[in-house]
């Protein structure tokens, strides 16, 4: 008999069934990933838990039953469907407090609380619901964290058995609103913690602090995030932490994620064929309406449209280089203010930048595939995917040295990588770029270079493995 490991993993959104943004793509792959590590030895049974937001899209849903959570004196019902994704279960949770927010994540921030209190919390009586122990529980961002936190509680006060808990941060000043009430409805009790005193009653610092782990998506990030630049207050706190912080970098569907079969371009490449990509510059040249012209170089951003990501950075950055040579696209929606402004860029200078403000998954995939240089200024970065991307499509990419970037991009082999949080900085970064964009041998080399990078999630899922083998071992 293998030894077998079971593993509960809990995301507001997974790949296929709801994506909103990077979150969902790592709980869409890691669990799989996770699963693919099994051996003769060693099984890791991965079930995935999500909310079932009205949005969510899962084929030959199966009813799994019904229990009720006390609220307030009052039960409320929770309803499981299960579905199956590569050999892996997967279990809806609904009711009332989820259909009531229809949005995965609202403006809405007292829908929010009880959505994913309610979630975290039948997503902890599950387990026990279908008979299947878990020796993990492993959540990710705030609206898992009650999770962490309601398993610890219930520990302390019902001396049920320690069940290894694991946090991943994607992104830390989401903390989520104000949930003491909510907590106190639910039967638990808010707990005297070490947490500074306003982070007390917020979900994400709660999970935190009741976690046996803290894993940030990438080693830089693990690394800030104990930093008062990083640590949006929670530095001091984390630092207490002490080895229990750590960073692993997140991981890429690089099966997805090819040129030589991607289904978006107009011509598939690989490193061993680059000279076609070509074709797809010019072809997106045309789409985007851009004077054709294989040697100038053609700047790209794929992004949420937020000053986390510096897309302002890019506008300033642009507008100062009139002199150089270089076409620009930008991709992406989000904060209506920054969109303006990448409209009224394209305005200025119509001949040279487009700007398309929608969520366009094919015309991503193009761009990738044919600009010659990604921007990614981000102010910070969990991780990023973008790059990782970028550069397995042979899209050089620009970054700033922070977070998961810091830990991709290699300068002056696999891309640029500058410090300052600032536009000039960006705009130096770029004109080195340019130059050596005009030294075909070299810049063939650092398109290489990143092509080459095994991005692929085994070395990630390894590492996860690892951190469950000591936390299991120390339970
Ligand atoms: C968040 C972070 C991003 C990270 C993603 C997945 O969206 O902002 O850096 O790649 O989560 O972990």
């Amino acid at each position: 008999m293998p030894q077998t490991i079971n593993i509960l993993f809990l995301a507001a959104e997974a790949e296929p069934f709801i994506k909103v943004g990077g979150l969902g793509d790592v709980a869409g792959s890691l669990p799989r990933g996770l699963r693919a590590l099994s051996s003769e030895d060693l099984k890791l049974d991965v079930r995935l838990v999500l909310p079932h937001h009205p949005a969510v899209k899962a084929d030959s849903l199966k009813p799994v039953g019904m229990f009720s959570l006390l609220r307030d004196g009052v039960e409320i019902q929770v309803e499981v469907s299960e579905t199956v994704l590569n050999g892996m279960p997967v279990y809806l949770i609904g009711g009332e407090p989820i259909r009531a927010n229809g949005s995965v994540y609202s403006l809405n921030s007292a829908l929010d609380a009880e959505k994913y209190a309610f979630f975290s919390l039948a997503a902890l009586e599950l387990a026990n619901r279908i008979n299947w122990q878990p020796d993990v529980i492993h959540g990710n961002d705030w609206h898992t964290a009650l999770s962490m936190y309601g398993a610890l509680t219930k520990r302390w006060e019902e001396g049920s058995r320690h069940v290894a808990t694991v946090i991943t941060l994607h992104n830390l000043p989401f903390m989520g609103p104000d949930a003491s009430a909510i907590i106190e409805k639910y039967g638990l009790k808010l707990a005297q913690t070490d947490l500074p005193e306003w982070a007390r009653v917020m979900p994400l610092p709660l999970g935190l602090w009741a976690s046996d782990a803290i894993v940030a998506v990438s080693p830089t990030y693990g690394r800030e995030i104990l930093t008062p630049e990083y640590g949006c207050g929670l530095n001091e706190f984390l630092l207490s932490r002490g080895d229990a912080v750590s960073g692993i970098l997140n991981g890429l569907d690089t099966a997805s994620f090819d040129p030589a079969v991607d289904v978006a371009l107009g011509a598939n490449f690989s490193v061993d064929s680059l000279d076609k990509r070509a074709v797809n510059k010019r072809l997106l040249q045309e789409r985007l309406g851009l004077p054709h012209d294989p040697e100038t170089p053609l700047l790209a951003t794929v992004s949420r449209m937020d000053v986390q990501k510096g897309i302002d950075m890019i506008f300033a950055a642009l507008k100062m280089m009139k002199k150089s040579k270089w076409q620009a696209v930008i991709l992406g929606t989000g904060d209506p203010k920054l969109e303006a402004e990448a409209l009224k860029l394209q305005e200025a200078l119509p001949d040279r930048v487009k700007v398309e403000t929608r969520y366009d998954a094919g015309l991503a995939r193009q761009i990738y595939a044919g600009s010659d240089m990604f921007l990614m200024p981000s102010r910070y970065e969990p991780c990023g995917l973008s790059q990782m991307i970028s550069m397995r499509y042979g899209c050089v990419p620009i970054v700033r040295a922070a977070g998961g970037l810091n830990d991709t991009v290699k300068h002056g082999v696999t891309g640029f990588v500058f410090e300052k949080a600032h536009h000039m900085a960006l705009a130096a970064a770029i004109k080195s770029a340019i130059k050596v964009f005009a030294e075909r041998a070299k810049w063939r080399e650092i398109q290489c270079a990143g092509m080459a990078q095994d991005f692929s999630w085994e070395n990630s899922a390894r590492k996860y493995l690892e951190l469950y083998r000591s936390l299991i071992k120390k339970a």
